[in-house]
């Protein structure tokens, strides 16, 4: 069973039990009304308290269950909830920490709240594309007011219950317990007292016989419309939310009932709400590392080096000041530390400036740095990261002087962006020790880190750096070592397609726009024009010397032998006015891609937005197939997870991985078997990675 049942006197108590957080699967569904039952027929029980072990009263509906035929099985949420209202006996919920989505839903159908202070009490269901659906857009407004209800329902987000419980004429809570801990004796007190009143004839009071109206339903509702409709972008969940509350304004509660199930029902066949459930899964299916326990002992991490204050360092040293670890940032040079210091105060002094940091927290982030030239000073560093220049010299040099110095067990991580970190870990005689930590630009500000697994990493080396992942707010992925980790290695796919699509006819602004429209931050090319020109340039550099079988378009390099390096130059795929960041169409560029096309004897050809796109997103998709398949990346999910958190790819498209399960897998093998066909593309890369074909072929999906 997955909700317990005892009997204390003459209450009964249900408690749920399905950690982690008492989601409402089938199971424990069926386990509640078998509770309720059983309370109703025993004729020693005059009033029942529901309740939750554990982290939570309840998370709310399984989500793990959505899509699997025990998500329709009866008794279903609303089946509860109707269960419940229909008791004959007092039914008080007893809320001691997470009462959210269904559980809240839950909560409202009992006849009494009983809540503890510091609960997270929300409706998040709109974070996973959906809308409440068991009934919870129907009584919230009931208990809250509509303005109130709405906030909570369309933003998702989580109030805490003492807050809740001081709003002036609320319903939501009848009694607000001393603390957690008194919380079910508080709530069996509150159950006899409410008993001895229904037996004295007092009705049981339901939510859905509350009055629900809006004074000026019509121009409140208008108004709530435009205001979602700006946010919601490429989501229909927020607006179907206001229509479901209005629903619970204009009729009877069963009309209203009836509603919000048909836009739950609607929303839930959603790809917007399947790419949002994946990237739920997928944030935490990406802590977990197949052969590391989740019980590894993790080494302390209390204090921090950061080797190179450049524009990673700076941002990485950020991170962790933000979360009160001190941190001690190492350079070659004092005018360089004096630079990076000031950049850092500089993005402090900005924050404050916009009112996200108070002058207080500033100081106190600003006097856990301490700045130093010598190795010696940052020996009891529990970790170290390394952010000087992508030079594999260099950064020996600098692990060869780590190894020399740090105290036994420190964790000594890389923020290479493609070097091999099992070379960097050899030159040290602990390479059990070094890590990749690869963090993304701004260091400060992007969630993702991609947490690089050398051959000799040690396993409580990545428990412990995937835990601090967590608590400075960064979502991990684990990738294994090759020129790129995951993110980059497919972009330079992604990029390659861009170059081809010049080649073959089309502007940088129209690859851009296409590309944009399906819903990525930015362009190849304006992304270009903002990380600087230069840096793809110096990598393919590279690549001609260590890979020259792999066909790239010679334009970005023309590009950057003009000096067109991108915004830092004034130019680069775009024009630039000074001081300014609007990219202009270049009339120079569109020159330089004429003569280059005549060059190769191509005659340009009008390319379609549709091909734009599934070139560039089925070159991260074939890549991310071979990346799977050489155990780069665990799974799909962490894929998607990079690019939605990494790479701007469109949050509503849940990841290339997902997109192409979506797109289905037999359509974009097709897809690719066509684009090899074109002589100015790449056929041997069009070859579609074996697992792509495998799964393609019998059906399947990556996720
Ligand atoms: N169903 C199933 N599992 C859930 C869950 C849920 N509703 N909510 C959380 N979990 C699981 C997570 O997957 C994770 O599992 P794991 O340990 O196997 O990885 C575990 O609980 C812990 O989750 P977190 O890492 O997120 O833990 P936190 O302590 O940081 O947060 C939480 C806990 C606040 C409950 C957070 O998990 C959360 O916000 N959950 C989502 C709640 C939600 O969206 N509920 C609405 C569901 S849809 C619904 O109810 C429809 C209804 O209206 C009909
Ligand atoms: P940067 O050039 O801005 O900064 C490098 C800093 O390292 C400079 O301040 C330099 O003085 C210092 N430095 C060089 N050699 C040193 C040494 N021996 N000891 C101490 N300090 C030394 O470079 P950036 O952009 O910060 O890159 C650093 C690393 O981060 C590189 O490995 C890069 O590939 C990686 N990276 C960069 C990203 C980016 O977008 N810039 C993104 C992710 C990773």
């Amino acid at each position: 069973m997955t909700a317990e049942y005892q009997v204390h006197g003459d209450v009964a108590v249900i408690t749920l039990n399905n950690p982690p957080v008492n989601g409402l699967g089938y199971a424990t569904r069926k386990a509640i009304v078998a509770g309720l039952n059983r309370a109703e027929d025993d004729a020693a029980v005059q009033a029942i308290v529901l309740t939750g072990a554990g982290a939570a009263f309840s998370g709310g509906a399984d989500i793990k269950e959505f899509g699997t035929p025990q998500a329709m099985q009866q008794p279903n949420l609303p089946a509860v909830i109707a269960a419940l209202e229909q008791v004959r006996k007092p039914v008080i919920a007893a809320i001691h920490s997470v009462c959210m989505g269904g559980g809240l839903e839950l909560a409202l159908g009992c006849h009494y709240r009983v809540v503890a202070p510091g609960c997270s009490v929300a409706l998040p269901e709109v974070k996973l594309g959906l809308l409440p659906g068991a009934g919870g857009t129907q009584r919230l407004p009931r208990v809250l007011g509509v303005e109130t209800a709405l906030n909570m329902i369309v933003s998702g987000e989580a109030v805490k219950s003492e807050m809740l419980a001081a709003l002036p004429g609320q319903k939501h809570f009848d009694k607000l317990a001393a603390s957690p801990e008194a919380l079910l004796d508080e709530a069996m007190a509150f159950a006899r007292e409410v008993a001895a009143k229904h037996q004295a004839g007092a009705p049981l009071p339901l939510v859905r016989s509350l009055p629900c109206k809006h004074p000026q339903g019509d121009g409140y509702f208008g108004f709530a419309r435009n205001m979602v409709r700006g946010m919601a972008k490429n989501f229909p969940a927020p607006l179907k939310c206001v229509d479901a509350v209005e629903a619970a304004t204009q009729g009877k509660f069963e009309d209203g009932l009836r509603r919000e199930g048909e836009l739950f029902a609607q929303l839930m066949l959603t790809p917007e709400s399947r790419a949002l459930r994946h990237l739920f899964l997928a944030e935490r299916a990406a802590s977990k590392i197949p052969d590391v326990p989740a019980d590894t002992p993790k080494r302390t991490i209390a204090t921090v080096a950061v080797i190179g204050a450049g524009t990673m360092g700076g941002g990485i040293t950020m991170n962790f000041l933000n979360v009160g670890i001190p941190v001690k940032l190492l350079e070659a040079k004092q005018e360089a530390l004096d630079r990076g210091v000031a950049t850092i105060r500089k993005n402090y002094e900005a924050q404050i400036k916009k009112g996200k940091l108070t002058q207080d927290k500033y100081e106190q982030r600003m006097a856990l740095l301490s700045t130093t030239l010598a190795y010696a000073d940052i020996a009891n560093a529990d970790l170290v990261i390394e952010a000087v220049f992508e030079d594999m010299g260099v950064k020996e040099a600098v692990f060869q002087q780590l190894d020399a110095v740090m105290k036994p067990g420190a964790i000594l991580a890389t923020n290479t962006s493609t070097l091999d970190v099992n070379k960097i870990a050899a030159v040290t005689k602990r390479p059990q020790d070094v890590v990749g930590m690869h963090f993304f630009s701004p260091a400060n500000v992007m969630k993702l880190l991609e947490v690089v697994r050398g051959e000799k990493t040690a396993k409580d080396v990545l428990a412990t750096v995937m835990a601090l992942a967590k608590k400075i707010k960064k979502v991990a992925v684990v990738a294994g070592v090759c020129d790129g980790f995951i993110g980059n290695r497919m972009i330079e796919q992604y990029s390659r397609q861009a170059g081809f699509l010049l080649d073959e006819g089309c502007t940088p602004a129209q690859v851009d726009k296409a590309i944009e429209k399906f819903g990525f931050a930015m362009g190849p090319f304006r992304m270009g024009d903002l990380a600087g020109n230069d840096i793809g340039w110096a990598i393919r550099k590279r690549r001609y010397v260590e890979k020259p079988h792999m066909k790239y378009s010679k334009t970005a390099d023309l590009l950057c032998e003009m000096g067109r390096f991108g915004q830092k130059t004034g130019a680069g795929w775009y024009d630039y006015q000074p001081g300014k960041r609007d990219a202009i169409p270049s009339p120079v560029v569109e020159k330089m891609l004429e003569e280059h096309r005549k060059s190769l004897g191509i005659t340009p050809r009008k390319i379609s937005d549709e091909e734009i796109v599934q070139r560039l997103v089925f070159a991260l998709v074939n890549e991310g197939a071979h990346i799977l398949e050489d155990g780069i990346a665990s799974r799909a999910s962490d894929i998607d997870l990079v690019y939605l958190m990494g790479y701007g790819f469109p949050l509503h498209r849940g990841g290339p991985m997902l997109y192409a399960d979506e797109v289905g897998l037999f359509n974009v093998v097709q897809a690719m078997r066509r684009f090899a066909k074109n002589p100015y593309d790449d056929a041997a890369f069009w070859q579609p990675a074996p697992l792509l074909a495998r799964l393609a072929d019998e059906g399947k999906t990556f996720n």
